[in-house]
């Protein structure tokens, strides 16, 4: 499977911060935000991504991710000319997708927790239909919503609803079936004058085709367009990574543990770093896991 990665936006909410940087470039503690969706794609055992972002922040991405091939990958960059709506990525990614299964990473979507790799290489195995994450929220009305029945089947997905009708946020994480391009070509701009999401989700759900997996409690998931957002995963990251001593999106580490890299490979990128992320990354190849 394909992924795309969307790192462009306006970064309104994060203003005057995102005035001249891509939001996806900013820090959660140690690693820039687009290291999250990243390596969630590769996790997901996703190897070719391509990467959709702003004309002005893609040579910005290229510097920081190059080619992929250090990491076992293969990106390849396209740019959003100007941000008219998530599924838009369909319409520029459409010949990178080439009518097969692919996922769709929001770049500012940060997850983490136990047994989600598992979820995520069970989506990447689809082969026709949708599949969704959906997360428990507090306030869902500034999100994707979706409502379920008692076993969990979804009945209704409405965008940024002024009365909810649960509290099931859909996460910026979808894979999708060839059909995507096509259902993202005859959508019809919102209210709010973008292409939405919800409305490619309420197609597969109309045609009985929308899977949602409902992550559990104890798995955490950070929209970062908030300062608060931005804070929280940053105090996330910190605490893991202290706590456990190891690291939380490092690109290096999942290549290497997921088989993308050899250890040699490891020790080299060790290297090139200097400082106490390459000290991480020293001590992982040194020991046997
Ligand atoms: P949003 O958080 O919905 O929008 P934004 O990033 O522009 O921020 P704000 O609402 O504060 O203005 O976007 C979700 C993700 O999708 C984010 O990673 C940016 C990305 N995105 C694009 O790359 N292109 C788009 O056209 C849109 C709408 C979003």
């Amino acid at each position: 499977m394909r992924g795309i990665l969307l790192a462009g936006g306006s970064g309104t909410r994060l203003k005057p911060i995102t005035t001249a940087v891509n939001k996806q470039l900013l820090p959660i503690y140690d690693k820039p935000l687009v290291y999250h969706p990243l390596t969630t794609l590769m996790l997901a055992g996703i190897r070719e991504i391509l990467l959709i972002s702003s004309p002005s922040a893609l040579p910005q991405f290229e510097r920081l991710l190059g080619d992929g091939s250090q990491w076992g990958l293969q990106i390849s960059y396209a740019a959003q000319e100007a941000p008219r709506g998530i599924p838009q990525a369909f319409l520029i990614g459409e010949a990178f997708i080439a009518g097969k299964p692919c996922c769709l990473a929001l770049g500012d979507n940060v997850f983490y927790g136990a047994g989600l790799t598992q979820e995520l290489q069970t989506a990447a195995a689809l082969a026709t239909g949708a599949t969704v994450f959906a997360h428990q929220v507090t306030d869902p009305s500034a999100f994707g919503v979706v409502e379920l029945d008692g076993s969990g089947r979804p009945v209704s997905i409405a965008e940024k609803p002024a009365e909810p009708r649960s509290n099931w946020a859909v996460t910026g994480l979808y894979f999708y079936d060839g059909d995507v391009c096509g259902i993202a070509r005859d959508l019809q701009p919102s209210h709010r004058g973008e292409l939405e999401i919800s409305a490619v989700n309420e197609a597969y759900l109309k045609r009985g085709d929308l899977k949602v997996v409902r992550l559990q409690r104890g798995t955490s998931w950070l929209d970062t367009g908030t300062v608060q957002g931005l804070m929280e995963a940053s105090e996330l990251v910190r605490a893991v990574e202290h706590t456990q001593g190891l690291k939380i999106a490092c690109p290096e580490e999942v290549a290497w543990r997921s088989g993308y890299i050899t250890q040699d490979r490891l020790l080299a990128l060790a290297e090139e770093y200097g400082n106490s992320y390459g000290a991480y990354l020293k001590q992982l190849g040194s020991t046997k896991w």
